[in-house]
């Protein structure tokens, strides 16, 4: 039942635009978003059932439970609310049939008001455990069909059923229609795939730090960021992550310990209290920094993209992002940092990177990902967008930050923000992994 008041209790702040959903486990996550989108649906359901009356329950806790019994997975508490929901369940689903035959469809993603963004389901798989092609091998083996690798993001927009595809940019991702939950599925408990957005999984593969590295995690939890990076280290060298939040981490301490990571050093610990001087971070050389953010890109926070934020909210967040991407650049061999939000605003974007370069001379933006087709805003176009209409995923954005060898001694605006070329060093190492990718494929 805790499930279903923690859900309620998050949709009573997303409404009130208190809060972001991203910062809940994924289970949760799934559960609110869900419900946030067939929310008007719900409320029919349940208005017209007199539901709220018959068992005195607040809206959004009805909201969840009843999303989970006639839309979800059925109802996963026990006891006295399992048979209250039991004992309503058929008047719930002739209440949803006859909405169905009242709008001529068949399906219940029909109901859904016109405008609810639906992303396909993205899956990483975990190479510390697996490789992509035994995942593939064992889906097939249970009724999935393989499509082979999409070759342009449309083509992810037509799958249904079980069908599956490899991802268009990156290799370890395979992607599933919308629909498609893992939550219970032997994979995902054994850590050998990661259910993770692919916006979400650009930060670790664009600042890919080498096998053996020193590497720090600024803000981790829950750490699926985390164990991407441990991945791409092979679980060598050492992965130093902080994060302020208890609970986080020790969920992240879970899935960390499910996805086989090894190379990690947690800590409950302010970023921004960490010594970049201290001869523990000596070697760092790339950092990962993914702060706190307003969450607008998530597709579930109702209207995040066109509602007016709180400007104070977004400013007070902008100024410690600031300060945490300030604080990253402090270590003394820094080579790398990879700046990423879930949010749509350019307050908490590209205002950000602008800020700290003109704070930093010394570092400048890499160009990221050529063939990325969402660019960050002029002039920053160095950077990464992503968004549920351009490339079928969260709204997200991502900057590199590289020191010069040489620094610049005049100040620049950031019109002026020195540019790397197009495919620097990352960029050539992915290529002889696309092409030793290839390889394999054939
Ligand atoms: C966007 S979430 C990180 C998500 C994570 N990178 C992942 O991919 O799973 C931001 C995290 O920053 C943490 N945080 C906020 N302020 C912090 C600080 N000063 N130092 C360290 N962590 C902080 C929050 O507790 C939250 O877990």
């Amino acid at each position: 039942m805790a499930l279903y008041t923690k859900a309620a209790e998050i949709l009573d702040k997303v409404e009130q635009k208190k809060g972001a959903v991203k910062n809940n486990i994924k289970q949760l996550f799934a559960l609110v978003c869900e419900t946030q989108k067939y929310s008007s649906v719900l409320q029919e359901i349940i208005e017209s059932t007199k539901f709220l009356k018959e068992t005195k329950l607040k809206l959004n806790l009805a909201k969840v439970m009843v999303y989970d019994l006639l839309f979800g997975q059925g109802v996963k508490c026990g006891g006295a609310w399992k048979a209250m929901m039991m004992k309503h369940r058929s008047r719930l689903q002739a209440a949803l049939a006859r909405m169905k035959v009242k709008q001529k469809v068949s399906r219940n993603e029909d109901l859904l008001p016109p405008g609810v963004p639906e992303i396909p389901r993205y899956v990483r798989v975990n190479m510390l455990k697996t490789t992509v092609e035994d995942v593939i091998d064992y889906l097939k083996r249970e009724g999935f069909s393989y499509q082979g690798r999409a070759s342009r993001i449309e083509d992810l927009c037509h799958l249904s059923g079980k069908a599956f595809m490899g991802d268009v940019h990156l290799r370890e991702l395979l992607v599933f229609p919308a629909k498609m939950d893992f939550h219970d599925h032997y994979l995902y408990k054994a850590g050998h795939i990661i259910l993770q957005d692919k916006a979400s999984c650009l930060p670790a593969y664009l600042l890919d730090p080498p096998v053996g590295g020193n590497v720090i995690d600024a803000c981790a939890a829950p750490g699926n960021k985390t164990s991407h990076l441990a991945a791409i280290m092979k679980n060598k060298g050492k992965l130093f992550a902080f994060d302020l939040d208890v609970k986080r981490l020790s969920t992240m301490s879970t899935l960390l310990l499910r996805a086989g990571v090894t190379c990690h050093k947690l800590a409950n610990q302010d970023f921004l209290k960490v010594d970049p001087l201290s001869p523990e971070y000596k070697e760092v050389k790339h950092v990962l920094l993914d702060p706190s953010c307003s969450g607008s890109g998530m597709v579930c926070l109702p209207d995040g993209s066109s509602e007016e934020q709180d400007s104070e909210r977004l400013q007070a967040l902008a100024a410690f992002q600031l300060r945490c991407l300030d604080h990253a650049l402090q270590f003394p061999q820094l080579q790398r940092v990879v700046y990423s939000t879930c949010s749509i605003h350019s307050t908490e974007n590209e205002e950000v990177v602008s800020a700290c370069l003109q704070k930093n001379p010394g570092f400048r933006l890499v160009h990221l990902f050529p063939e990325w087709p969402e660019r960050g805003h002029a002039p920053l176009t160095q950077c990464l967008r992503a968004s549920t209409k351009e490339t079928l995923t969260h709204g997200f954005f991502v900057a590199m930050l590289e020191r010069q060898t040489t620094p610049c001694s005049a100040q620049q605006d950031s019109s002026e923000i020195p540019e790397e070329q197009p495919q620097q060093s990352t960029t050539k190492k992915k290529k002889r992994n696309r092409k030793k990718h290839k390889k394999q494929e054939n």
